[in-house]
């Protein structure tokens, strides 16, 4: 089954990148956000399956001192068979390769993805440091509340 799925070294279009998102149940993002977001990606990854996107990854950031992991994706039907490892491993090596000495490389780990992050390297920053966050919603309005409990 896993011998069918292809990970190719460019990140999803628009349209995909939306699906998957949601698919995976993520915060959505506007088609504006991702069409102005997209372009901007540093190094990104799918898999494909019989040519359908299936999953996703990309490293964003300024390409020197901050990198940043995002958009870790996997379609439900095909997560916990070490897809979401392989899309990490395509990055992780692409940031061995490419981030200087001193940089900073960091991501927000949704719930138990954590698992997944620190078999890369990374490990939780509180208390030292936490991560601080709104969703900006039309009009300016500062949003937290897809931090509410569920
Ligand atoms: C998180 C996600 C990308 C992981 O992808 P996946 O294909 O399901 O994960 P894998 O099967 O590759 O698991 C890789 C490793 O991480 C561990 N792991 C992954 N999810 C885990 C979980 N929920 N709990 C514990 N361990 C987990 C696995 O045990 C595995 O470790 P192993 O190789 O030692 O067995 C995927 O589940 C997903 O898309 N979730 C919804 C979207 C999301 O939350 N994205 C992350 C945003 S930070």
């Amino acid at each position: 089954m896993r011998d069918d799925i292809v990970l190719i070294e460019r990140f999803p279009d628009v349209d995909d990148y939306l699906r998957v998102r949601a698919a995976a149940g993520m915060h959505p993002k506007t088609r504006e956000a991702a069409a102005r977001a997209l372009p901007n990606t540093l190094y990104g990854v799918r898999l494909e399956r019989d040519g359908e996107v299936v999953g996703m990854g990309r490293v964003i950031g300024d390409n020197g001192c901050f990198f940043t992991v995002v958009d870790i994706a996997i379609v439900p039907e095909l997560q916990g068979r070490g897809l979401g490892k392989r899309v990490v491993a395509a990055l992780d090596a692409w940031l061995l390769r490419n981030v200087p000495p001193s940089a900073y490389v960091t991501l927000v780990a949704d719930g138990d993805a954590k698992y997944l992050y620190s078999q890369f390297g990374f490990v939780e920053s509180a208390p030292v440091a936490v991560n601080m966050e709104y969703v900006m919603e039309a009009g300016g309005v500062k949003s937290t509340t897809h931090l509410d409990p569920k």
